[in-house]
């Protein structure tokens, strides 16, 4: 059977913790250096060979969304919308997208998180193309209790993962990216809301821990994960991404670069995008590419 490759990007929320910022834009439609924040997880998708996709939004930003990217078509991908009407917890994703998953594995990735590493794409890929599991990705953190914190035994084997635990047991936790097989949707319909009234992504990994099927795949201190929750990580996924570029005269998850270097658009096609921003220098790097 020939599954199709599909991604969901969850970009719903307030971002209440970083107001006023967010009182009038969305928190994924705010910049993180010289591109909005949505750019990383589409371009993070895109890099795992992911050209259909589900943009999950608040019913008042889904026209700024759609302003901003389109019907994909551009970067030779599709993205489709839906709304998450009221904060409802990361699991309310796949209710939300149960006809577009329509039986497919799927990959879930929070819209403010920023992933970036050497061969990073590969490694999704290979995740993105595993039929039978879930797939997760946990990092070491020097703060874990802000997250989903992996436990282990003593045999390294993953026992439990405690959703924002007061004590952390461990400094590795579950990052913002998660590959699920086509049961998902069946898996999420089972879960009940938490004391924060919302459908946790980690009671839905658990559910697949219990059934033997979760695996989790550690990304290594090679890796960059940032995410963009406080004022203070915003600013630091704003330095870094200034850092990087500036000092490899490379973009940072360029959706126009990956589209072109995946053969989904042609260099003509990616020429015209440039000559849209050509007056800025994220336009005049589209411009140079070869
Ligand atoms: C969510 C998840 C948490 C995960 C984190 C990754 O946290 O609930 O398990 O580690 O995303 O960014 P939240 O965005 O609700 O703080």
């Amino acid at each position: 059977m020939k599954y199709k490759r599909k991604g969901i990007v969850l970009a719903g929320g307030y971002g209440t913790r970083l107001s006023p910022i967010t009182h009038a834009k969305s928190k994924q439609l705010i910049p993180i250096y010289d591109k909005p924040m949505i750019y990383y997880p589409i371009s993070t998708l895109m890099l795992a060979g992911i050209n259909e996709i589900l943009l999950i939004t608040t019913p008042s930003e889904k026209e700024s969304f759609k302003k901003l990217l389109g019907n994909g078509n551009q970067w030779g991908i599709n993205i489709e919308y839906a709304v998450q009407d009221k904060p409802g917890g990361i699991a309310q994703a796949f209710l939300i997208a149960e006809d577009f998953i329509d039986k497919n594995p799927v990959c879930l990735i929070l819209g403010d998180n920023l992933f970036h590493g050497d061969k990073l794409g590969e490694k999704l890929t290979k995740s993105s193309l595993n039929y039978n599991d879930a797939i997760i990705f946990g990092y070491k953190v020097s703060d874990p209790q802000r997250y989903g914190v992996i436990t282990f035994d003593q045999n390294k084997k993953v026992i439990k993962i405690e959703e924002k635990p007061l004590i952390a047991k461990s400094p590795y936790v579950v990052t913002g990216i998660y590959f699920y097989d086509c049961d998902v949707v069946n898996m999420a319909k089972l879960l009940k809301p938490s004391k924060r009234n919302e459908l946790e992504i980690t009671d839905l990994n658990n559910l697949y821990l219990k059934e033997k099927r979760l695996k989790v795949e550690i990304l290594g201190r090679g890796m960059v994960w940032l995410d963009t929750g406080t004022f203070e990580s915003l600013y630091e996924a704003n330095t870094y991404v200034h850092t990087i570029q500036k000092r490899q005269g490379n973009i940072i998850c360029c959706p126009e670069e990956i589209a072109y270097r995946s053969n989904w658009i042609t260099l003509n096609e990616l020429k015209f995008l440039g000559k849209n921003f050509m007056k800025s220098e994220y336009g005049k790097y589209l411009l140079n590419l070869e």
